[in-house]
């Protein structure tokens, strides 16, 4: 067993070594590759269930270990959630039709530390409220990743995302949250993607955390479906969310999960 590197603050967030920065930076990279890869079988007549199948595949080629494969019951290599479900969507039978947003969140285990992302595809074109609801929720993402530097709070990362999204008129869902990682997939804190500047804990060099963001064009209530894991929005109005894995060092955030095709946006804008 490896023993956990560095300390723990006193909110209990794990400060790494610079060291451990090189393990995130590989897992991440296996995770965000996974995404390049899957952008090409992304179209309208695709299941979601092909699409889990072949990420499983690219992460036994890889070499790498699924996360969630295992994970509190769950049995897929991906979440894919798609137009009003909110996240954690069960990949199956469901064909995607012209026009359909989906977000695929992938988690992969490299050398035992953590690469957990997710972005949004779209199964052929569009419409203009959905490209708009996707933009505004990168955007948010990225806004939230700039507000990730030492001496700012957590609360000053969520109330950037939520000013963001709010100005366009679109709602930050409440009910799920990033989180920190490392050698494991969820620990402390809870990163809120809304809040109030200064509120909640100060950054520091070392701490490792998720910031994933999910929009919606209406209300921000979701609930969870009889299947225990899907998260729909409760008026039905379409989701976003874009996860990045990210490291706090003296300059700011590392990005680990970049794409290396530069394919995050899918407009590729
Ligand atoms: N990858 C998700 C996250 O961003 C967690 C998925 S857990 C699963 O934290 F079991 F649903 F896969
Ligand atoms: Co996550
Ligand atoms: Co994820």
């Amino acid at each position: 067993m490896h023993t956990n590197s560095g300390r723990l603050t006193k909110d209990g967030i794990r400060i790494y070594e610079a060291s451990d920065f090189a393990g995130m930076h590989a897992a991440g990279r296996q995770a965000a590759e996974i995404l390049d890869e899957i952008a090409p079988h992304i179209f309208p007549g695709q299941t979601t269930g092909e699409i889990d199948r072949l990420i499983t595949e690219m992460v036994t080629v890889s070499g790498s270990t699924s996360a969630t494969i295992g994970y509190r019951g769950y049995q897929h290599a991906s979440c894919i959630s798609v137009n009003h479900v909110v996240c954690h969507g069960i990949p199956g039978d469901k064909v995607l039709k012209d026009g359909d947003i989906l977000n695929i969140d992938v988690t992969v285990i490299v050398g035992g530390w953590y690469g957990d992302t997710s972005r949004m595809y779209v199964a052929g074109k569009p419409n203009r409220k959905a490209e708009r609801l996707i933009q505004v929720t990168h955007d948010a993402l990225m806004k939230g990743i700039e507000a990730a530097k030492p001496g700012n709070t957590f609360g000053d990362i969520g109330h950037a995302i939520q000013l963001h999204a709010e100005s366009y008129r679109m709602s930050i869902v409440r009910d799920f949250c990033g989180h920190g990682l490392g050698r494991v997939f969820h620990a402390a804190p809870n990163v809120l993607h809304y809040g109030r500047p200064g509120e909640k804990a100060v950054l520091e060099e070392g701490m490792f955390f998720t910031i994933e963001p999910m929009v919606n064009l209406g209300r921000p209530e979701t609930k969870v479906l009889a299947d225990d894991w899907t998260a729909v929005t409760r008026d039905k109005s379409l989701s976003a969310q874009f996860e990045h894995s990210i490291g706090i060092t003296a300059q700011g955030a590392e990005i680990f999960t970049s794409s290396p095709k530069g394919l995050f946006h899918p407009t590729y804008g």
